[in-house]
């Protein structure tokens, strides 16, 4: 069903629990608790008892003790691509690593194949799929990545179905073009000449369309060097445009302080992450993206530092990074719990990770991530008793009621 046809959320929903972190600011409601909807937006929230008289005329919706959380935030997705990379898997389960799969030929390049023969309805329709999936989890805000077209037509034909998927399914897209992602065949050799064009044709072309809510490089030995980085970063900064970093994922190449220095909104994966990028991170005010499921899925051995992001206060975002090659994971509810399960994050810090953190490594800190007066009303009504049970539970749909942009997007049967 279309978003616009989905039922309204405006009314009264009675009978809720708010789940400890979920209120904007520093909020608290303890006990029975009533969340207003007007016009699509938060209008009031409060205890259950002192609902204002102004609103009872509105419809009213029994929560029936459920907690609530804000809708979820998935902050990194790739989540736009043709084809799918099962062989790459049994390379590596056979003993491969990324790394030698990307140098013969597979990894990003051949998923840029797949999306280059792809036409445009035909990636809207995969796409799709999986992103209802995300939805279904309460996903209300994403980010989907450019970079498996590395070619003006095939970025754009990525960002259109981005921003189509945003239109259809009421759901906030931010998009971020990253045509420096890998270099394409026709360019082998011709790294300079490439990020050239990224920058001097890709870029604005694609900003002028309004494709572009930000810019991301893959910076890496088995992609781009910190100096055509911050060539890219450049070419952002004159558009206007923040820019984010996929960032010491395999080794550290110092990536996260240029990106600090350009006031990245987030630097990403960083297992290989240096005092130093904390540092600079911590001064700049990034957010560090946590991407489990890619350390997950290459097997990896080296953490992230998460003790010394948390000391240096560095917000810590969790996402799927949903991709062909590293991450082909659909659920935010799974990373949060590989996120305390492999990362050692609390229960608390993984919930603010797909929720208040990662809006902020997105911008959205204003209007997504927690509830809020004046917002959007995009929350999650949890059959739980605990909200620790989000990160526990793995495999299996909690009993939920969503919310997403002023609509019933799910509905578990709280309707008086
Ligand atoms: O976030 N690290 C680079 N980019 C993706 C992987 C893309 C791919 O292998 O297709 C990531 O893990
Ligand atoms: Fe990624």
């Amino acid at each position: 069903m279309k978003h616009s046809e989905l039922p309204s959320a405006d009314g009264v929903w009675r009978h809720v629990r708010i789940a400890p972190g979920a209120l904007a600011g520093d909020q608290a409601i303890e006990g029975d608790a009533a969340i207003v909807v007007a016009q699509g937006k938060i209008a009031w929230i409060g205890a259950g008892n002192s609902v204002p008289a102004d609103f009872a005329a509105l419809p009213r919706f029994d929560g029936r003790d459920a907690l609530v959380s804000p809708g979820l935030v998935d902050c990194h997705t790739h989540l736009v691509y043709g084809g799918q990379r099962a062989n790459e898997f049994a390379m590596r389960l056979a003993g491969a690593t990324y790394e030698e799969v990307a140098k013969a030929g597979g990894g990003i390049v051949s998923s840029v194949r797949a999306t280059r023969e792809a036409d445009e309805d035909t990636l809207y329709a995969q796409a799709a799929r999986r992103l209802e999936q995300l939805l279904a989890e309460g996903v209300c805000a994403i980010e989907i990545k450019s970079g498996y077209g590395l070619a003006l037509e095939h970025e754009r034909k990525q960002l259109r179905v981005a921003r189509r998927l945003g239109e259809a399914y009421g759901v906030t897209v931010r998009t971020t073009f990253l045509g420096a992602h890998a270099l394409p065949p026709e360019y082998a050799d011709r790294s300079s000449d490439y990020i050239d064009r990224v920058c001097q044709e890709m870029l604005p072309a694609l900003a002028s369309d309004g494709l572009v809510d930000a810019v991301d490089v893959f910076c890496e030995r088995i992609a781009f060097s910190l100096e055509e980085t911050e060539r890219v970063f450049h070419a952002a900064k004159k558009l206007g445009l923040p820019v984010k970093l996929h960032a010491e994922q395999l080794s550290d190449m110092g990536g996260a302080a240029l990106a600090a220095r350009y006031g990245a909104l987030s630097c990403d994966h960083i297992e290989h992450l240096s005092a130093d990028g904390i540092a600079a991170m911590r001064e700049a005010g990034t957010t560090a993206v946590l991407l489990p499921g890619a350390y997950y899925t290459l097997r990896d051995t080296h953490l992230p530092p998460i003790d010394a992001l948390r000391a240096a206060g560095v917000p810590m975002a969790v996402s799927t990074d949903h991709n062909p090659g590293t991450s082909p994971a659909l659920s935010l509810l799974l990373m949060a719990n590989m996120a305390c399960t492999l990362f050692r994050l609390t229960v608390p810090e993984a919930i603010a990770g797909i929720t208040r953190h990662a809006a902020r490594a997105l911008g959205l800190q204003d209007t997504h991530g927690a509830i809020g007066v004046g917002r959007p009303a995009n929350f999650v009504l949890w059959q739980l008793r605990d909200i620790a049970e989000l990160a526990y539970w793995f495999g299996q749909q909690p009993g939920r009621t969503i919310v997403r942009q002023g609509r019933i997007a799910v509905e578990e049967a709280t309707v008086a």
